[in-house]
């Protein structure tokens, strides 16, 4: 059945690949790339689908009401996954503003948008960084039932957001999920998060910032996996329920980093201990169990998962250049700071 489905925030790394996975596996539903191209917004990942009938994009900010409660009204959509958000965590310690207008005011204007336009079912894309930091006990886990208590100006942003979801379906009804998954890594992540940063630096000969003792721990899940989980959690997932996706890869930061040389060839003298994050939270670890019992399974270990990322960046330097190349980074510098 022909269905409209928006999907926010899909010019950047997993909303991005998530609207690939989409237009390419169901050529009978309209996807909506709505995202404002901030910074980590990059439109040449679509240069392949750009022409399908099934494609289509909007540039606009989810924090202007007036264009988001016009666009609704105009398309009348029947989904909405959220992935819109400032997402990075260091920004977030320098500049949190933006982090509250983005994540927290933007969730609320699409909320308003969905509920005004009796949409089927809102995803709300979060985070498990919104139950705060895990101990390294090996036999603990993030469930659904963990208290929210996020420790970063992002985690909180994204914490807020998700009690707005969960409010405006107890208070209006309206159809949502939340889905609460572990670190993304694959094809198209921008390069100043730790994985595709390292690669780049790496290939460069150049040394690799590892925070504090590089021990904290993080549950790594290839962004194939995830966008399989969102298409479940959409189709499948029962109203109002929140569901943790997470594919049990925890990795020391020390070993994620040695993995990466290891495989590149390099020396392990590229390693450079730096300051430690303000707050830096020790350990994230997933229990998916409940997604499982929706049907889903991870494809990728981490092993399997690194290798192909690895490949893919090899294979497109010409992205990843092209964003850390100086120019670029002034544009958007520009553009986040209003410079
Ligand atoms: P990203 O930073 O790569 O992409 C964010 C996208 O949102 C960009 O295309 C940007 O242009 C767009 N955007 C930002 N502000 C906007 C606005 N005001 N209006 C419209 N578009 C806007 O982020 P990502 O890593 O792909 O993360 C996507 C979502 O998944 C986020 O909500 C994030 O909190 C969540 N998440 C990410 C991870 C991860 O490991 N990357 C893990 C858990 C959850
Ligand atoms: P990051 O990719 O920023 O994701 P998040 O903060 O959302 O988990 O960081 C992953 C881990 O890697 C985190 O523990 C911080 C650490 N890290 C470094 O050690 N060096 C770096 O240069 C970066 C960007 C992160």
């Amino acid at each position: 059945m022909k269905k409209k489905i928006v999907v926010t925030g899909g010019a950047g790394f997993i909303g991005g690949n998530f609207v690939q996975f989409m237009v390419k596996k169901y050529p009978e539903y309209d996807i909506y790339n709505l995202d404002l191209l901030t910074y980590a917004g990059d439109l040449t990942k679509h240069r392949d689908i750009e022409n399908e009938p099934n494609y289509h994009f909007v540039k606009a900010d989810i924090a202007d009401r007036e264009s988001i409660t016009a666009l609704f009204e105009k398309e009348k959509f029947d989904y909405v996954v959220h992935f819109a958000a400032e997402s990075h965590v260091d920004r977030s310690i320098t500049n949190p503003e933006i982090f509250v207008l983005t994540n927290v005011l933007g969730t609320q204007v699409l909320l308003d948008a969905a509920k005004a336009n009796n949409i089927t079912k809102f995803v709300h894309v979060s985070t498990d960084e919104v139950y705060g930091e895990l101990d390294f006990d090996p036999t603990t886990f993030f469930t659904e039932d963990t208290p929210l208590q996020p420790n970063s100006p992002y985690s909180a942003s994204k914490a807020s957001s998700d009690l707005l979801v969960r409010a405006y379906h107890e208070t209006f009804g309206l159809p949502v999920n939340i889905t609460r998954c572990s670190n993304n890594y694959g094809p198209y992540h921008f390069p100043e998060k730790l994985i595709p940063l390292t690669i780049s630096r790496i290939v460069n000969d150049q040394k690799v910032p590892v925070y504090g003792d590089g021990k904290n721990i993080r549950d790594w899940l290839h962004v194939l996996d995830h966008c399989a989980a969102i298409d479940l959690v959409l189709h499948e997932g029962v109203t109002g329920e929140v569901y943790n996706v997470g594919g049990h890869n925890e990795r020391t930061n020390l070993e994620v980093v040695k993995t990466i040389i290891k495989t590149l060839g390099k020396s392990e003298d590229l390693i450079e201990f730096v300051e430690d994050r303000l707050g830096h939270d020790k350990r994230y670890a997933i229990d998916p169990t409940k997604l499982e019992q929706l049907g889903w399974k991870p494809t990728y270990t981490l092993e399997t998962g690194i290798a192909q990322t690895i490949q893919w960046y090899l294979d497109n330097k010409e992205w990843w250049e092209r964003i850390i190349s100086g120019e670029y980074q002034e544009y958007f510098e520009k553009q986040y700071n209003g410079k």
